[in-house]
This record gives C-alpha cells, structure tokens and sequence, in this order.
C-alpha cells in the first residue's frame, strides 16, 4: 500500500494535530521524541508519513502533491492561495485576521487616504483593501513583530492575526476593523482526493466524529 503522507505546520498547530490524529487512530510513535531531529516521521504498519515544514510551505507540498493532506493555519491557505481542497475546519488555533494601529488612524482608515499598512500577509492585505475595501493603500511586507510598524512610523496601520489581543494592547494598539475568522485547517491535494479517496475520506469522516465545535 502506497504512504499516505502529511505535511503539519511547524510549532502548536502540529502537537494539536498529532493529538487529534490519535483519536482517530491516525499515530505515529516516532513522533512523539522530540529530541529527535530527524524531518520525516513514519508508521510502517499504517503506511503513514509525516513531516514537519514551515507553514508557509505546506500549502506547497500539498499542491505539488509532496503531501497529500496538510494542516495549516486558514491565514497561511488565504495567504499562499494554492490549488487545493480545503476539507476540514480543526477548530483549533482559532484567532482573527484583523486591520490594527492607534486610535488615530480610525480617521484615516474612514476617509480612505492613501495609508501603508505593514504585514507578514500581503496577498490577503491587498485583496482587503483593494477588493472588498475599494482603497488604495502601500503594502509593506514584514517577517515579524508586525506591531512594531506603527509604533515606530514605518506604517500607520497593520494587517495580522490577533489571539487574546494582548500584543495590541501592551502595545497601545487596537483592532481597527476585523478581515476574517481563522483556525487550523485540513487541507487535501486534489489528485490525492480522488486516488486516495477512501482513506482519505474515512479520515475525514473519524475527525468529524471527534471535533467538538
Ligand atoms: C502572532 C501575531 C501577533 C500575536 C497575536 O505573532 O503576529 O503578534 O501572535 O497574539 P495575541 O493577540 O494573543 O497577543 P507570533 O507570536 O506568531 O510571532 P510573529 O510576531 O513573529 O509573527
């Protein structure tokens, strides 16, 4: 039998999903050394696979077929816009896209001026505020520490995930407007859905059965 291999987001998004994946019977040991440097995980008796990628990445294995299910934050599926299916919501890693700054920039934001706005998420920043918003905004990409941008005048506003919202606001800054929900999704090649599609299904299926929403 052929592997079926997976492709989990590097960090919590992965330990959440092997914990998931064992109720379901979906294990594997090797795994679970975290010691281990190893990159690719496997459960021979299952003929599973499974490895660990930088989020941003796992949408492309999964297009390209490397894998042929991924777990990976909504953000990073908007973000990346792969051709894939997008199955399952996980429920987990749930948090908000949202537009943050200072109080001020409300005004800006209102009149439409020609703000920047700094984010790790170009695409779904410019789909924001060009598609759904109408305005025309200079969008700077950043790695990291979004927050910083408008506290230090490289922004007026930013694009980025909000939790609990204690960076804001330890920061002094607010959410100014919210773009869409987020949590962990399960994300399928679209080869693999048809040429795998029973155990690809009977995964689905057992994870539906476990999810409390
Ligand atoms: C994320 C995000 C915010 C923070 C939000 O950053 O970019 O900075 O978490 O969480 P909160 O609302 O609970 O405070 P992350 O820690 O992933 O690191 P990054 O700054 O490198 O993106």
């Amino acid at each position: 039998m052929k592997y079926l291999t997976f492709a989990l987001a590097k960090g919590r998004l992965a330990k959440k999903s092997m914990k998931l994946f064992e109720q379901i019977g979906v294990t594997c040991e090797e795994m679970k050394d975290e010691s281990s440097r190893r990159l690719i995980f496997v459960n021979e008796e299952l003929r599973y696979r499974f490895f660990l990628a930088k989020a941003p990445d796992v949408p492309t294995y999964v297009e390209y077929g490397a894998a042929d299910i991924g777990i990976v934050g909504r953000d990073t599926v908007l973000e990346e816009g792969r051709q894939l299916y997008e199955v399952l919501d996980l429920g987990f890693g749930k948090c908000r896209m949202c537009v943050a700054g200072p109080e001020s920039a409300k005004e800006l934001l209102r009149h439409h001026e020609l703000i920047r706005v700094a984010t790790k998420y170009p695409n779904i920043a410019k789909d924001y505020f060009y598609n759904r918003k109408h305005q025309t905004v200079e969008i700077i990409k950043l790695n990291g520490s979004i927050e910083l941008a408008p506290i230090v005048g490289l922004s007026e506003v930013i694009v980025d995930i909000v939790e609990t919202g204690s960076t804001l606001k330890e920061n002094g800054l607010k959410v100014l407007e919210e773009i869409c929900p987020l949590s962990a999704r399960m994300v399928v090649n679209q080869v693999s859905m048809k040429l795998e599609q029973d155990r690809i299904k009977d995964i689905i299926t057992n994870l539906k059965q476990v999810l409390v929403y």
